[in-house]
């Protein structure tokens, strides 16, 4: 029951400080986010590339507090997507981003963060990959849908995250397995209330499925974000009997996470994305790492105290 304490610790300023300020706190961050600049992510999307695998690239940070920042945030973006181009990777390195970076939550947030991101998406286009919206708390869906909605009439290839804890997301996943849609499917990492979302575990873990049955009967393009071994085993199952082939959908897991896994599906033909995060403003991201997974808490305080 940790879990929902850290989430709501990932909102705490006074934590945020705590836990930035702490020797150790580094290390831990490293596994999950490799890096705080582009020129330390470069390499690891070239070795990740390498290695057969592709990549969805996070700027970290979220709830920023000014337009300033939500500027800087797209141009963050725009100088990882231009030193992105050379490589020539195409949609094997895609763009992951936040609403809330780019303004969502200020006055005029869901024009601001519409006028902010679509510079990177055309920016990606550019260079022949595209952008996914990720999925936050549900106060931001109806914008973040929105603003997909409204880059998807110039880029259609525009993707979203769907969370199978909430109880819309059935009907959203019927809504978007149209033709030409990418959908990313997740449990959800947010601290929900029961007034929208499931609780229980098994209760995610069955809406993950069903919700997954429409994406592979419908006619989009599902990324089965998850690292839960039941789950993969059930996509590649319901993939067969809707007949889609390998490159008809793919996998997606976190930097850090189950990598042996990351490598085993992609040497057995499917098509494996890596969530790869980088950058200073990690803290939100890594709470909501620690919160998923006690031992990753346990490991944390462990090397506090014996630092
Ligand atoms: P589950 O939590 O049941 O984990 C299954 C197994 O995976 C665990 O037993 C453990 O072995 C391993 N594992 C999982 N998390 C781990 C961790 N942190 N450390 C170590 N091992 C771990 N959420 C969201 O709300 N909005 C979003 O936009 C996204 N985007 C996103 C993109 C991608 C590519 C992924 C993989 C995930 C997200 N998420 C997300 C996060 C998602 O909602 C969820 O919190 C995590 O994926 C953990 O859930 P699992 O499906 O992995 O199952």
């Amino acid at each position: 029951m940790l879990g929902p304490v850290i989430l709501a610790a990932s909102r705490s300023d006074r934590m945020r400080r705590l836990i930035s300020a702490a020797p150790v706190t580094k290390q831990v961050v490293d596994r999950f986010i490799p890096g705080e600049t582009v020129d330390d992510v470069l390499p690891i999307v070239k070795d990740l590339a390498d290695r057969g695998l592709e990549l969805t690239m996070d700027v970290v940070g979220e709830d920023i507090t000014t337009p300033e920042q939500a500027a800087a945030a797209r141009d963050a973006y725009l100088e990882l997507i231009e030193r992105l181009g050379p490589l020539q990777l195409g949609t094997r390195a895609e763009m992951s981003v936040k609403l809330s970076m780019f303004g969502q939550a200020l006055p005029g947030g869901h024009e601001l963060a519409l006028t902010n991101v679509r510079p990177v998406v055309e920016a990606a286009a550019a260079i022949g990959t595209t952008v996914t919206l990720d999925a936050e708390d549900h106060t931001t869906l109806d914008s973040m849908f929105a603003i997909h909605e409204e880059l998807r009439k110039d880029f259609p290839q525009t993707g979203c995250v769907i969370q199978a804890y909430l109880f819309r997301t059935e009907a959203d996943a019927r809504r978007l397995s149209a033709a030409g849609s990418r959908v990313r499917l997740v449990k959800g990492a947010y601290k929900e209330p029961a007034s929208v979302a499931h609780q229980d575990k098994r209760e995610i873990d069955k809406a993950y499925v069903r919700i997954l049955r429409t994406l592979m009967e419908g006619d989009g393009y599902p990324m089965v974000a998850t690292h839960d071994p039941r789950l993969i085993a059930i996509a590649e199952e319901l993939a067969r009997r809707a007949g889609r082939k390998n490159d008809q959908y793919e996998f997606q897991m976190l930097y850090g996470i189950r990598t042996e896994e990351q490598q085993r599906l992609a040497a057995e033909g499917h098509r494996v994305r890596v969530y790869t995060a980088y950058g200073t403003d990690w803290y939100g991201y890594f709470m909501r790492r620690l919160a998923e997974k006690p031992a990753n808490l346990r490991f944390f305080l462990r090397s506090m105290i014996s630092h």
